[in-house]
């Protein structure tokens, strides 16, 4: 069967969950607890685990009870065992794991709450697996606070959040908390490797380092990025498909824009962060990974120590010979304008800005000076500096320069299609079911696209996401990057994708890409209202 797209990676992120505790990577003082709880007897009834998503809460919720219930014994997980196979998967009768946030989880938790005072059936203990706790409905909540006032010897709750804040008191005070934090680039590379490693195939140490830091923190997210490359990239994951597919700028080019700046080559910094942007650069993103380089370099040049660099190889950051000063003003001016991403409604104008005044500042040339010097020097520079760096000043020296050339329409990165979530609604309630079906069966032709140079990187983002919601107008697809999100909904390029949609499809429906997260939100409250029946009738859709 013609199934969905890159059906053979699909799940990377299911298919490679720990089974063992020594799998899970990252959160080991939390790991610690556990296994010593298990191996001195001494196990609580309640526990919340809370952090962020995909870094490992329902893995070890799982692993909990796995070791909990072994028949080799408490503490054992031999994943050989009656006990252990079940709860591998999913069918373990005493193991309970219920999605508090979906609409069929909030119907039976009371129930089985209720349940709780019956003894195992075929383990040591009962165990519930209750996520996303915060967001259970009253009489779900008031059962559970009743079972956990007295829990019954052989009952274990395990609560996950990814929003404890938002977990009551009078929860909290009964239970044992574990904060999990976001795993390292480091861990997340290593579990990627070993991925890689059991699928057969290649990768360069770099691309993983970029989809790690893609990631941040998340497991989840790194592995189900790492599908994506690997279903468009093949056998081999390298750095340039990571950076095509999420319009990310080698390390090579960040090098030469630093290089340009520091030259004050004015001109060709700025046609290239323009043609960059253009071609669905994430601005912020770069505005980072400027900021790291610099960081490594200030960091490099006074302690010429190559392991505390970061981003940069010793060979890279060598040549750059920028002083000290001029390192320090540029990370002043990009520190501060970051802040302002969220206030700004352009936020290409912003970075533009800044690197406009990251190049006057780089007028000012100071040689490598020793620390007196630059002590001395300090307060000349204040006085040349800040001058230049008004924005005005800049706007004026550019005109006179003329350095930009208008190569393409101009395109504002907020420019944005956005749905709130009852629009969202409205969206599903027109959604064809069957069409959506005979379109994913056909998703596949995408691919086709995917080296024409007009529809490339549109039929490259667009094969990378899972379909959702389908009519003839409109079509609703997740994705797991909120980068690509944005690169998709730009009214900008809309028309790209309609015309490709087209050509693929035969029809040309505005393409809506939505976060997992975001189309997870909408689903359960499409549930929930629907359930009490207020579903509203379904309306034109706006905007489109
Ligand atoms: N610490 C980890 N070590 C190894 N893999 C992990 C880890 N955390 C998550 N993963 C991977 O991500 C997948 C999802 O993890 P899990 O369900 O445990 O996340 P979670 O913290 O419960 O997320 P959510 O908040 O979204 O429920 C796992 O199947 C596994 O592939
Ligand atoms: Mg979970
Ligand atoms: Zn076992």
């Amino acid at each position: 069967m013609v199934y969905n797209i890159g059906m053979k990676y699909q799940s990377f992120y299911r298919t490679y969950r720990p089974q063992s505790f020594d799998e899970v990577v990252g959160q080991k003082p939390i790991i610690r607890t556990l296994k010593n709880a298990l191996l001195n007897n001494k196990i609580g009834h309640a526990y919340l685990f809370c952090g962020p998503h995909g870094t490992g809460k329902t893995t070890l919720a799982r692993l909990f009870a796995k070791a909990l219930n072994c028949e080799e014994g408490v503490g054992h997980e031999c994943g050989e065992c009656e006990n252990c196979k079940a709860i591998i998967s999913g069918t373990h009768p005493d193991v309970y794991e219920l999605d508090a946030a979906s609409n069929s989880g909030v119907d039976n938790i009371r129930e089985l709450i209720e349940q709780v005072r019956y003894e195992p059936i075929l383990g040591r203990y009962k165990v519930y697996i209750i996520d996303e706790v915060h967001s259970m409905t009253n009489s779900a909540f008031n059962a559970l606070l009743k079972t956990l006032e007295e829990p019954p010897e052989h009952v274990i709750f395990i609560l996950a959040t990814t929003e404890p804040q938002k977990v009551l008191p009078t929860i909290l005070s009964r239970v044992q908390r574990y904060d999990f934090s976001k795993i390292s680039d480091e861990d997340l590379v290593s579990n990627m490797e070993k991925v890689l490693e059991k699928e057969n195939i290649e990768y360069t140490g770099e691309a993983l380092r970029m989809i790690a830091r893609l990631a941040e923190g998340g497991a989840r997210d790194s592995l189900s990025i790492l599908e994506q490359v690997v279903s468009y990239s093949g056998n081999k994951v390298e750095s340039s498909d990571v950076e095509t597919l999420f319009g990310l700028l080698s390390i090579e080019e960040k090098i030469e824009i630093v290089k340009n700046i520091h030259e004050n080559k004015v001109k060709e910094t700025l046609s290239m962060i323009k043609e960059k942007y253009l071609h669905g650069a994430d601005i912020v993103r770069l505005h980072d990974d400027l900021v790291n380089i610099y960081k490594d370099l200030l960091i490099y040049g006074s302690t010429k120590d190559k392991s505390l660099l970061t981003v940069l190889t010793p060979e890279e950051a060598l040549p750059l010979a920028i002083g000290p000063q001029e390192l320090i003003n540029n990370l002043n001016i990009l520190t501060e304008a970051r802040r302002q991403y969220k206030l700004v409604n352009n936020s290409f104008d912003h970075f533009e800005l800044s690197i406009i005044q990251l190049l006057s500042i780089s007028k000012v040339k100071i040689e490598i000076p020793t620390i007196k010097e630059v002590e001395k020097k300090d307060e000349e520079v204040k006085e040349k500096v800040q001058p230049v760096v008004s924005p005005v000043e800049n706007k004026i020296e550019l005109e006179e320069e003329k350095p930009i050339v208008d190569v393409a329409p101009q395109v504002n990165p907020d420019d944005l299609l956005h749905f709130d979530e009852n629009e969202v609604i409205n969206i599903m309630l027109q959604g064809d079911k069957e069409f959506k079906e005979q379109l994913m069966a056909k998703w596949n032709v995408l691919k086709e696209y995917r080296s024409d140079k007009k529809y490339g990187l549109a039929a490259n983002y667009l094969s990378c996401t899972i379909l959702r919601i389908v009519n003839e107008n409109i079509i609703v697809v997740e994705t797991p990057l909120i980068a690509q999100v944005s690169r998709i909904n730009n009214n900008g390029t809309r028309k790209i994708y309609q015309e490709l949609m087209s050509k693929a499809f035969g029809f040309s429906p505005v393409v809506y890409a939505m976060t997992g997260e975001e189309y997870k939100n909408a689903i359960t409250m499409f549930r929930q209202l629907n359930q009490i029946q207020k579903l509203p009738k379904p309306q034109k859709i706006e905007k489109i």
